[in-house]
Parts: C-alpha cells; sequence; structure tokens
C-alpha cells in the first residue's frame, strides 16, 4: 500500500522523521556539498530548472537533491531499482515544497516503470539517471520529452554502456554526460565504495565470518578491484575470474588467484560478480558449487546471476534470514539443488551493497554528487554548444572536486611552478 503526500507517491508519510535524521547525519559528512552550496558556485543559474532524478533513493541522494532544490530546481524522483528505496528517506524528501517524489521499497516492475514515466512526465530539462533506464525510455516512448531536454548525466558503468550503443546505433538525441567517466567518481566510488558497501552488505545479510573464507570475484574492473582489495583486507582468499587477458595479468600481480569461474565455484565460500554483463553465473556454475556456496551481485542489473538458470536448477527453495526494517524483507534465499546441494542468493541478484546494506559510505557519494552538481551546471551553461553525444566530465570539474575535498580534510598541496609548467612542455 503506498500513499499520497502532497503530490508525491511514497511508502508512508509517518516516517519522514526517521528520514530526516538520517538526512541530517549524511549531509554532516558532506563537506564537499557542503562548499559548493557556501561558495554559491551554482549562482542562480539554477533557478526554475526542472529535474527528473532516477537514483537510488537514500539518504546521501537526499542531501544532494534538497541542495539542487535550494539552489531553484524543481526535482521529481524515483529510483532506478525497484529495491533500493529507503521509505524513510523518501518521506522526509517529499515533504521538501520543491521536490516531488514517486518512490516505495519493493515496486513491483509495472510499477516501477510507471514512476519512471512519472518522473518523465514532468516536463524535465534534465535527466540525472544511474543505469540509463530514464533516458532509454524517453528515447523510444517519450519522444516530446526529449525534444525538451538540455541533456543528462549518468551515473553509473552500465548506464554508460547502454548510452554508447544508443549513440553507435545513431538513436542518442541528447547530450549526455557520463558521470562515471570522471575520476573523482570511478577511482573511489567505484572502488572504494563499492568495495566497502559490498562486504558490509554480504556481513548484514549473513552474519558469518570473512577471515579465511574462499571469496570469488568476478570481474576485475574498478567495482571487483574495491570487492577483492576489502575482502582481503578481511582475511579472505580471493580468487578473481575474469575474462580480460590484461585485468587477469593486473589480478595476478596483485597477488590474487586466477581462475576459471567453473573451478572457482567449486572451492568458493562466496562468490560476487561485478562485471555489468548478463549470464555470468549460470546452471553449470551453480551446479558445480560448492554445497551451501553463498552468491550475490555488485553489479547495476540482476542479470549476472542467471536466475531462470538458478530456478531451472532447483527442487525447492525458501526464504531464510528476515531482516527488520528498513529492508523488511527476506533477503537471503535458499535453493536446494536437483543434486542434493544448498546454494544461497542474497537480495535476489541484486546489488547487494544497497539492497542488503546501506550503499556507499556518505564521504564517496559526496565526491560522486559532487561532480553530478558541477556536470549538471555545466549542462546549463554550454547548452546551446553541446551536441547529441556522450561527453566526459571536463577534467576542470574532476580537478575543483578533488580540491574541494583537500579544501575540506584541510590538506594543502603543492603546485608546480611556471618554471616546471614550461618544463614538462619542453620537446628538446
Ligand atoms: P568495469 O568495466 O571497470 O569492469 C568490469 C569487468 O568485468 C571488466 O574487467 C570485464 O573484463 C569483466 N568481465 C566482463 N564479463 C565478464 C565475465 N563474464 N566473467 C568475468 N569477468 C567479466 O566496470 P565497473 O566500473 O567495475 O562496474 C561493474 C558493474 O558494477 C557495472 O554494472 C556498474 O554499473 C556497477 N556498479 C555498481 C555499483 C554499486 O553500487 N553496486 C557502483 C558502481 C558501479
Amino acid at each position: 500500500m503506498v500513499f499520497v503526500l502532497n503530490k508525491s507517491i511514497i511508502k508512508n508519510p509517518a516516517l519522514a522523521e526517521k528520514g530526516r535524521l538520517k538526512i541530517e547525519w549524511a549531509r554532516s559528512f558532506m563537506p564537499v556539498m557542503e562548499l559548493i552550496r557556501t561558495k554559491q558556485l551554482c549562482k542562480t543559474k539554477l533557478k526554475g530548472v526542472r529535474i527528473a532524478s532516477i537514483l537510488h533513493l537514500e539518504a546521501k541522494t537526499a542531501v544532494f537533491l534538497q541542495t539542487l532544490a535550494d539552489s531553484g530546481t524543481e526535482i521529481f524522483a524515483t529510483s532506478c531499482n525497484p529495491e533500493t528505496t529507503q521509505d524513510d528517506v523518501a518521506a522526509a524528501l517529499a515533504e521538501h515544497p520543491q521536490i516531488t517524489v514517486y518512490a516505495w521499497r519493493g515496486e513491483s516492475e509495472s510499477d516501477y516503470w510507471k514512476n519512471i514515466r512519472r518522473v518523465l512526465l514532468s516536463k524535465p530539462d534534465i535527466i540525472i539517471d544511474d543505469g540509463a533506464d530514464g533516458i532509454i525510455y524517453a528515447h523510444e516512448k517519450l519522444s516530446g520529452v526529449i525534444s525538451q531536454l538540455i541533456g543528462a548525466t549518468e551515473e553509473t558503468t552500465t548506464g554508460i554502456t547502454r548510452i554508447k550503443a544508443l549513440s553507435e546505433h545513431g538513436m542518442l538525441r541528447i547530450p549526455v554526460i557520463g558521470v562515471n567517466e570522471g575520476k573523482m567518481k570511478f577511482l573511489f566510488d567505484n572502488r572504494y565504495g563499492t568495495g566497502e558497501s559490498s562486504v558490509f552488505g554480504l556481513l548484514n545479510a549473513t552474519n558469518l565470518t570473512i577471515a579465511g573464507k574462499n571469496a570469488v570475484v568476478v570481474g576485475f574492473g574498478w567495482v571487483g578491484k574495491g570487492i577483492a582489495k576489502r575482502l582481503r583486507g578481511m582475511g579472505a582468499r580471493v580468487i578473481i575470474c575474469e575474462v580480460d587477458p590484461i585485468k587477469a595479468v593486473e589480478a595476478y600481480m596483485e597477488g590474487y588467484r586466477i581462475m576459471r569461474l567453473i573451478d572457482a565455484v567449486k572451492v568458493a565460500d562466496f562468490v560476487i560478480t561485478a562485471t555489468g554483463v548478463n549470464k555470468v553465473v549460470r546452471k553449470e556454475h551453480i551446479l558445480e558449487a560448492k554445497n551451501r556456496c553463498i552468491f550475490a551481485n555488485s553489479g547495476h542489473f540482476n542479470v549476472e546471476i542467471d536466475l531462470e538458470d538458478l530456478n531451472e536448477v532447483t527442487t525447492s527453495k525458501k526464504k531464510t534470514r528476515y531482516f527488520g526494517l528498513p529492508y523488511n524483507d527476506f533477503l537471503v534465499e535458499e535453493y536446494r539443488l536437483i543434486n542434493g546441494k544448498v546454494v544461497y542468493l542474497l537480495g535476489k541478484g541484486r546489488l547487494v551493497n544497497l539492497v542488503c546494506g546501506q550503499g556507499h559510505a556518505t564521504e564517496i557519494m559526496d565526491l560522486s554528487f559532487s561532480l553530478q552538481f558541477l556536470s549538471i551546471l555545466y549542462l546549463i551553461d554550454h547548452k546551446d554548444d553541446l551536441e547529441p553525444k556522450l561527453y566526459s566530465v571536463p577534467g576542470d570539474i574532476d580537478d575543483m572536486v578533488a580540491r574541494l575535498k583537500l579544501e575540506s580534510l584541510g590538506i594543502q598541496i603543492d603546485n608546480l611552478s611556471a618554471e616546471q609548467r614550461a618544463y614538462i612542455k619542453r620537446f628538446k
């Protein structure tokens, strides 16, 4: 059941007080966003801009959206995943006079798409997306919305891959800034953020020890690197599975064991996927898995562990380990297989760090959302010059976020002298 509050549609307005406290906590640890606000980097150019936000709806996102709204924008927000909204945060956010929320945890597939449609029909100037569901839906079904957009920003690797594919098919009609391409995003959010928060999700869901376990990380990109590092730090014996030979050599030089997934599952206590690719864990892997192996995913969509295959080789399944609020669900499922073994699936195969955890640490999202904020200003500043294509985050925006982060930490660094700058430009 959901409630309508002002124009918003949320789970329960009575949760707002808890949500306000969560947002207040997050705001206290987002100094870069605060510096952007206090230095008035946004000036008045955001006034009246309408934004459709399709981001995981939790406390750090709320600080970002409130900062945008306080700068004069009108926000229409939903989530980029039916299972990651924090209902207390959604309730608190809906109290802001310039923010309308259409989101609740556990949305059906059809409600998920209805909510995306609702935010897109709000006549947005800009879409902030995570995974590109909103951008692609608008291109396919809401041509009128696309023609009125200044542009969009995209938060994650999978979204960027989809925008590149749209562009290669000659179908991209708006400028999109790939925030994930910013160094201040992928070096920190994908690596450290997902590393820490995925391990938290794993611990939270299972209440099992990591130390001494065989942990298999599938994909050694930025996300996989972070997860492997944190698992090793907690004493796991980490095995990496890769399809890219260069990444495999890199993982080897980092001291990890490298195996094919079909071999690794035989000894795995945990398997975590982080590839952005579908059908990575298939029935042949599931059937070969060690008894009581735990499968989880940190990639954007719930496609990396093939759920159809899992169900096909299952004789019976049950929900196990109940989660209290805010999860309010059974997020560990036990599958008894046709060969008599048992395996477990965490968070329905969706991002384990958000579904079974609390998402990235606050200071990490401070960096990602500060890049988002400045990228939105860039879209507005350059709206007459930008073409319908995917742009990387401009280098000076990346630098500015890094400098604001150092300023917030009270850290000073050296600068190149004029002579040094000239020296590195010499060719003789
Ligand atoms: P990436 O492109 O840097 O790394 C992916 C790696 O997976 C590549 O090295 C690739 O060779 C490897 N790979 C692809 N298919 C494979 C297969 N079948 N078996 C083994 N390895 C395979 O991407 P990144 O940035 O690490 O992101 C990975 C996924 O995580 C994406 O879906 C991204 O959107 C998502 N993501 C999730 C976050 C979260 O909060 N859980 C945060 C940031 C990104």
